[in-house]
């Protein structure tokens, strides 16, 4: 009886004037929230780290969460879950609303102490910017790309990556790309300052691009404890760095941090751009005045898993739609963008790995708007745009991250580049023991296979050369089988 009664004296009072703070409502939203970026020294305009800065930014906090603009998450995440989803539900929008509406009550005083949870992590190898970058302090975004050097003369495999950013305050976003030593000499020759300006992608195609990429708050997502990623032999890094608007002149060092590990009885994961404007049947044009829309599709050739979806287009791309359509016909949603902001570009990565059985058909779609209709149209008058790098250029681009499906494998196919500009002249694997093996080229966009082996092959390294190898532009797998189960499959374009 007693106890009942305590429990009734302290709640009744909030039950008779519920009213929302500061301290005891508002701060565990904007914990969870913004605080990622919205603290002193992070990417965000301003922080919100107390009482008043979060109340004299309180009608435009109560904006940007009601459009759902803050915290920044562009594709619709009721759809299809993601683990790197960022979103405010409604529940906490009224809350904060309420706050407002009734005062902005502080309540009990406390201090905000924001801990990213930073767990020191021990890289094998930092590679860092050799010289600092210099932020024009324009209030203008700016993008450069730098060549980083790794000097591995052999394949490695690399089980966590991790972006540091020099000057967290306007590295707002990070693109890493694997290039064979020397291919952006050019580009690093024609820029005068350090690095070289790259807008929307590098301006060349890497052996292996979009391998990694960072935001302020996607720390430590990329690769799970048992996933591996390669980084072929003599590879430099290329570091496509996206520096927010700043009002004042910064400078910014950013590093690289590694972790390698053996690819023995770990998962493989690769990158690869499926969706590019090189397999569309009609020449990717964007006439003045016209919204028009660019639809593509492939074929997954074995059982898989899939794992993320990026999506890269410049500012005359409005929205994108990418789902699968099983072998039975029904569809599994992957990923809408109903707004596509350039600005926001990201990786969106899966709850969980989605199982793709052999025969799917993915299909994505993006829209174009090149009319004035357009906010974000960066000419007046418009003008016919095509395929480019830079901002006035766009693209038709979506990178899809394939889990290799085969366990345990005896037998292991080189993999020298996901991305490459011209045919595969020949094919080096390697096999632990003497066995029957079939080498099969599936061509993922007709959903075609050829099988270009059936043999005895001994233990050791081997290398077949064929005409079958993937010979013109377009989607590929090359998988090699033995008793019927994948030893191991690599996923690649020819552009
Ligand atoms: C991933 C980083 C990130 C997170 C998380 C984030 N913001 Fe922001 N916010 C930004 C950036 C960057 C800008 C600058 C505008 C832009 O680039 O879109 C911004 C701008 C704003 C603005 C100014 C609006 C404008 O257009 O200038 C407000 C207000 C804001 N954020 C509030 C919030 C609130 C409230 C939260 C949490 C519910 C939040 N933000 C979460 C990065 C973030």
């Amino acid at each position: 009886m007693f106890r009942v009664f305590i429990i009734i004296l302290f709640h009744l009072p909030s039950f008779l004037f519920s009213q929302e703070t500061y301290h005891q409502d508002v701060v565990p939203i904007i914990k969870k929230h913004c605080l990622s970026c919205h603290s002193d020294g992070e990417i965000g305009p301003m922080p919100l780290t107390n009482y008043i800065e979060v109340s004299s930014y309180a009608n435009m906090i109560k904006y940007v969460t009601s459009i759902k603009l803050m915290p920044p998450f562009k594709a619709d995440h009721y759809k299809v879950n993601y683990k790197n989803k960022r979103a405010i539900s409604n529940a906490e929008i009224s809350v904060i609303n309420n706050w407002i509406s009734n005062g902005m009550q502080e309540g009990i005083p406390d201090t905000i102490s924001y801990d990213p949870n930073n767990k020191e992590v021990i890289y094998d190898e930092i590679i860092c910017m050799e010289e600092s970058f210099e932020h024009y302090g324009i209030y203008y975004d700016q993008y450069q790309a730098f060549v980083l050097p790794v000097l591995n003369q052999e394949d490695k495999y690399v089980s966590h990556i991790e972006v540091i950013p020099g000057n967290k305050e306007i590295v707002r976003s990070a693109n890493l790309s694997l290039a064979k030593k020397g291919r952006a000499d050019k580009m690093d020759e024609w820029d005068p300052r350090y690095g070289f300006f790259a807008y929307g992608s590098i301006g060349f195609e890497a052996e292996i691009p979009n391998w990694y990429s960072w935001m302020p708050n996607t720390k430590g997502i990329e690769l799970k404890n048992n996933e591996v990623s390669l980084i072929p032999k003599n590879s430099e890094l290329i570091l496509h760095l996206h520096y927010g608007p700043y009002g004042e002149t910064q400078n910014d060092s950013t590093c690289v941090g590694i972790i390698y590990s053996s690819e023995q009885g770990k998962i493989q994961v690769q990158n690869v751009p499926f969706i590019a404007t090189e397999f569309l049947a009609d020449s990717f044009n964007l006439e003045a005045g016209l919204k028009k829309r660019f639809t593509s599709s492939f074929y997954i050739p074995e059982d898989s898993y899939i794992k993320s979806i990026t999506p890269l287009a410049h500012l005359l791309c409005r929205s994108w739609e990418v789902f699968a359509v099983l072998p039975d016909q029904s569809t599994l949603p992957l990923l809408t963008i109903a707004d596509w902001d350039f600005h926001w570009r990201e990786k969106y990565v899966f709850n969980e790995y989605l199982f793709l059985p052999k025969g799917t058909r993915i299909v994505a779609t993006a829209r174009y708007d090149n009319t004035r209709e357009n906010p974000y149209n960066p000419s007046d008058p418009s003008f016919l745009t095509k395929k480019g790098p830079h901002m006035f250029d766009e693209n038709f681009l979506c990178y899809f991250e394939l889990i290799n499906s085969a366990s345990s494998p005896f037998a292991s196919i080189k993999k020298p580049f996901t991305v490459a500009t011209r045919r595969l002249a020949e094919l080096n694997f390697n096999c632990q023991k003497e066995a029957e093996y079939s080498v099969l080229v599936h061509n993922m966009t007709s959903n075609s296979s050829v099988v270009i082996s059936e043999k005895n092959y001994a233990a050791g390294q081997h290398t077949i050369r064929s005409s079958a190898l993937a010979n013109t532009t377009g989607r590929y797998a090359i998988s090699i089988s033995s008793d019927e189960q994948l030893q191991d499959i690599w996923y690649f374009v020819i552009k």
